[in-house]
């Protein structure tokens, strides 16, 4: 059956029809990008999905509705637990994938501005990256094919047009996108209703329930920050669990909040998971640093708390500098907001992120496995491999990404790679003895990567004991003065793509470049 019909069939016509659809630009026609891989879809996808941008209305605080903007989903075809809508969220639908299928999904432009969906993590070819000129125009569509090659973990979608990224994640549009593939299934995870997904959001909101978002040349040099700590688009919200085993997948969806994750009760982070899935074992420790763009997969033994207990999961306090910025010296970075009326919570400060109130029902005891997956070859060290100095610094007000700036089309001879080559770039967060010095969680897409090094780290900066270097990753926060080294074997799929700070406002600002797979 054609798609149209398809589509006319489950009603999704008018929808489309109401926009102005077009019929599926594709990509590859009109932008000469690299053809897809035609044999893989001689058949029909495993997984045809239809995801669409719009406004609307959710009830997030007691009162007047808050606007927002927000992904909804419909499944044509796939199975049953492809999509699940995350109810009284603006966040998107949770979609979730195995590792080998075909996915087709049409994204859908119903916002009153450009847009173009990223799969934050996702090794996909070219046309399928988000890539800010590929964006769609009010009422068109864009649709994406890629077969899913990424290990089991925990993903995520957010748009990615041209300086409009920060306003459109900050207004609502990000959802999880979870992989899971047979050596997680074997592990024996806890599930269902012992699975929680926690997407870390904050957002500044006035007195009539609407989300500032003011861009302020302080706020887009620091990036923005709110006075809400939201989980999963509810504020600081109380979950109700079983007293047992539980799996915690946490994304900071953040724009520019980086947390320093602890649980009460002393109760210790078990770490299990970085960006790109499973580590090889698990990790203890007390407080997990996580900054924008990242994820972290934790297991917690809920199995000991009489029933009735809090338990929280919470940012603990750090001090601001440790995240540094733009007029940090004798300032801070609270601001206010609004009509003087909402000030944002200062980078750093404590704050509870979600509460688990134990239930009567126990869980069974369950042991931690020692060990999780192992990695492929490509994670072992290639000392020859070739280095590249990335230095990341504040000059003429603007952040700088390899002393360059973003340019939509604009690769640099050291910004070409071959396709599926191995690389070390080196992170370099330059002191310019202004104080203007910041922690940048650099992004890289297409294929996860390795930090082999950190060097020059202060070791009194307090977000340093809960960096999880140990796993694959996508997105590696390198603290004022640090020179991280990471070892990236780049995407086999030749064509353009993007690395930037994902500290929205720096990406926004032009803290992002490309890179030009060959
Ligand atoms: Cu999550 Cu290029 O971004
Ligand atoms: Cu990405
Ligand atoms: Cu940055």
């Amino acid at each position: 059956m054609h798609r149209r019909d398809l589509l006319r069939l489950l009603g999704l016509s008018t929808l489309a029809g109401a926009a102005g659809c077009s019929p599926a630009s594709s990509a590859s026609d009109v932008l000469g990008l690299t053809p897809r891989d035609a044999g893989a879809w001689a058949q029909a996808p495993d997984v045809d999905l239809v995801l669409t941008a719009a406004p609307g209305e959710v009830a997030l605080l007691p009162g007047e509705p808050t606007r927002v903007w927000r992904f909804t989903g419909e499944r044509l075809s796939g199975p049953a637990d492809t999509l699940t809508a995350l109810p009284d969220s603006y966040l998107g639908p949770v979609i979730r994938l195995r590792r080998g299928q075909r996915v087709r999904i049409r994204f859908v432009n119903q916002l009153a501005e450009d847009s173009i969906v990223h799969w934050h993590g996702l090794d996909v070819p070219e046309h399928a990256d988000g890539h800010p000129r590929l964006a769609v125009g009010a009422g068109r569509d864009y649709v994406y094919e890629f077969t899913v090659t990424n290990r089991a973990g925990t993903y995520w979608y957010h748009p990615h047009p041209h300086m409009r990224t920060g306003a459109q994640v900050y207004h609502g549009l990000a959802g999880l996108l979870l992989v899971s593939d047979p050596d997680e299934d074997a592990l024996g995870l806890p599930s269902g209703g012992r699975e929680l997904l926690c997407v870390l959001q904050d957002r500044l909101v006035d007195s009539r329930n609407q989300l500032l978002y003011q861009g302020t040349m302080m706020e887009m040099m620091n990036g923005v920050l709110g006075d809400r700590l939201l989980v999963s688009g509810q504020v600081q919200p109380t979950r109700d669990v079983d007293a047992a085993w539980h799996r915690v997948r946490l994304l900071n969806g953040s724009n520019a909040r980086i947390y320093k994750i602890a649980w009460s009760h002393d109760l210790p982070m078990i770490v299990i998971g970085s960006d790109g899935g499973l580590l090889e074992r698990p990790l203890v420790q007390p407080t997990l640093t996580l900054a924008p763009g990242q994820r972290a997969d934790l297991l917690v033994d809920l199995t000991a708390f009489a029933a009735g207990t809090d338990v929280r999961l919470e940012s603990v306090a750090y001090p601001a500098e440790a995240a540094g910025g733009v007029g940090m010296m004798g300032g801070g970075m609270g601001r206010m907001g609004g009509m003087g009326e909402t000030a944002a919570l200062p980078q750093g400060a404590a704050a509870r992120l979600m509460t688990l109130r134990v239930g009567a029902t126990r869980g069974d005891a369950w042991a931690v496995p020692a060990r999780l997956p192992s990695f492929d070859a490509t994670w072992a060290p290639q000392p020859a491999a070739p280095v590249r100095r990335v230095p990341l610094r504040f000059q003429r007000m603007q952040w700088l990404l390899g002393d360059r700036t973003f340019a939509m089309e604009d690769v640099a001879a050291d910004e070409t790679v071959r396709a599926g080559s191995t690389h070390i770039w080196e992170f370099i967060n330059m002191p310019n003895g202004m104080g203007m010095e910041a922690a940048h969680p650099i992004h890289i897409h297409g294929r996860q990567f390795r930090v082999l090094d950190r060097r020059g780290s202060d070791p009194a900066n307090a977000l340093r004991e809960g960096i999880v270097d140990a796993g694959w990753t996508d997105t590696v926060l390198v603290l004022p003065g640090e020179t991280v080294r990471v070892q990236v074997t780049f995407t086999p799929h030749p064509g353009l793509y993007l690395y930037h700070c994902h500290i929205l406002e720096h990406e926004d600002m032009g803290m992002m470049r490309n890179f030009r797979v060959v």
